[in-house]
């Protein structure tokens, strides 16, 4: 075995989680128990796909659960946290994980279903301009809005959605490339869509080079944040980003199906003119509960809430919310750009000898924490990966594993521990 997977490697990587300047919070984390291997605790390299459960989370919800069963519907003004006004308590926290402003911040829903109300309000397709630019690779749930939407403009979906490829023999794009396509056929493009990070290869797109080349070419700027929000740092605000969607259930750990986040710049945000699904939660709350018919946008993102906030699903959001204040996106980053990073050196020993290949962009500065490998027959080496060594990552069909360390519970030993296996379970060139 080379040095760099022995046992003296899994004494480095025990030396280095010792060392690092931030050490994984484990301990604000429950870390599911191993069913095989040598060790305790699973190695969870999934976070990418839901995030482990915060200790905190149970308090949160027990206090909703308590409030509702002490006071039932007084509880939207008298619970603990009064629930009317729920949606308010993880807006900040939401804000600064994107590097938004509140007022162009909103809680809501689930990633897709922001998706589409994001584009009710921001592709709006003429005869010349009809197009959404995506990824070719981007996530089956952004074709079908993408497409949806665009035939109920009445246009054919194959036409409209602009499919972006990486150069032959390349897995990801090129900054240049997407630029080009801006400045070449913005002429026709409405919108993009594109993933921050992107969930199959892991790239982190330049977001504000992007977004500059889509506005230069009158092309409004959107972008799927599902695997960037806790991933990468953010700043969409600054950058200029017109409209954004993302969930909370991978990085930010909120729970399987928990709440989505949307945001819109502060220059739409107000913007009672655009279109939109209208619902009473993104009514005016001084005019909201006299009942009438008339729609009137309460001012910022929130002004596209539609329905009541499911407090039971926004409970476990405040409590991984204040993990995220407590480190502080900028160490996370550091801490997330060092495990990679190692996990990258681990991987390279194995790809010089065994049959896989590294998908996700080499340069640290274009990716967040994931790497995703392409390895033959990738859904029976998860499983055994799991059943055999109790490490556990995720699979896309056909070919790709994908590995995202995570930096606020995950170790250079998790790292380690999937690498070895890895290199166990893999077959030689
Ligand atoms: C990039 C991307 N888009 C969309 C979705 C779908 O999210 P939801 O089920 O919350 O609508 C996911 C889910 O993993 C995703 O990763």
């Amino acid at each position: 075995m080379s040095t760099a997977l022995s046992s003296v490697g899994e004494e480095h990587a025990l030396h280095l989680d010792a060392v690092d300047p931030l050490p994984a919070r484990r301990a604000d984390f429950h870390v599911p128990p191993a069913t095989a291997g040598r060790y305790a605790e699973v190695a969870y390299m999934a976070g990418n796909s839901l995030g482990l459960q915060p200790r905190a989370t149970r308090a949160v919800l027990d206090q909703e659960l308590a409030d509702w069963a002490r006071l039932g519907v007084e509880g939207h003004l008298e619970a603990e946290r009064p629930w009317k006004p729920y949606h308010e308590f993880v807006r900040d926290g939401a804000a600064r994980l994107v590097g938004a402003l509140p007022v162009e911040t909103v809680v809501m829903n689930s990633l897709t279903v922001n998706l589409h109300l994001m584009l009710t309000s921001f592709y709006r397709p003429t005869r010349e301009r009809f197009a959404i630019l995506v990824e070719d690779s981007t996530f089956p749930s952004d074709s079908y809005a993408a497409q949806s939407q665009a035939r109920l403009h009445g246009f054919d979906s194959a036409e409209a959605v602009i499919r972006l490829r990486p150069r032959p023999g390349e897995d990801c794009l090129r900054t240049d490339d997407v630029v080009d396509v801006l400045r070449t056929r913005g002429h026709t493009i409405a919108t993009t869509m594109l993933g921050g990070v992107n969930y199959l290869t892991g790239e982190l797109m330049d977001i504000p080079a992007i977004t500059a080349a889509a506005h230069d070419a009158g092309v409004i700027a959107g972008w799927d944040l599902a695997h960037a929000a806790g991933n990468v740092p953010l700043q969409l605000h600054e950058w200029g980003v017109d409209w954004a969607a993302w969930c909370h259930y991978k990085y930010v750990n909120a729970g399987p199906g928990g709440p989505g986040g949307a945001f819109v710049h502060e220059r739409h945000a107000s913007d009672a003119s655009l279109p939109r699904l209208a619902g009473w939660w993104g009514n005016d709350p001084a005019t909201r509960f006299r009942m009438e018919p008339a729609f009137v946008p309460r001012p910022g993102a929130v002004g596209w809430q539609v329905s009541t906030p499911p407090v039971l699903a926004f409970a476990p959001l405040r409590a991984s919310l204040e993990l995220f204040d407590a480190a502080g996106m900028p160490a996370l980053r550091e801490r997330s750009l060092r495990l990679t990073g190692y996990l990258e050196t681990l991987l390279d020993v194995i790809v010089a000898e065994r049959r896989a290949q590294v998908l996700t962009p080499r340069d640290p500065a274009r990716r967040g924490c994931q790497l995703s490998l392409s390895v033959p027959d990738a859904r029976t080496l998860a499983q055994r990966l799991r059943a055999e060594h109790g490490v556990i990552c995720d699979v896309r069909e056909p070919d790709v594993i994908r590995l995202a360390p995570t930096p606020l519970y995950s170790s250079y030993h998790d790292c380690w521990r999937a690498a070895t296996a890895l290199r166990n379970l893999l077959p030689a060139r």
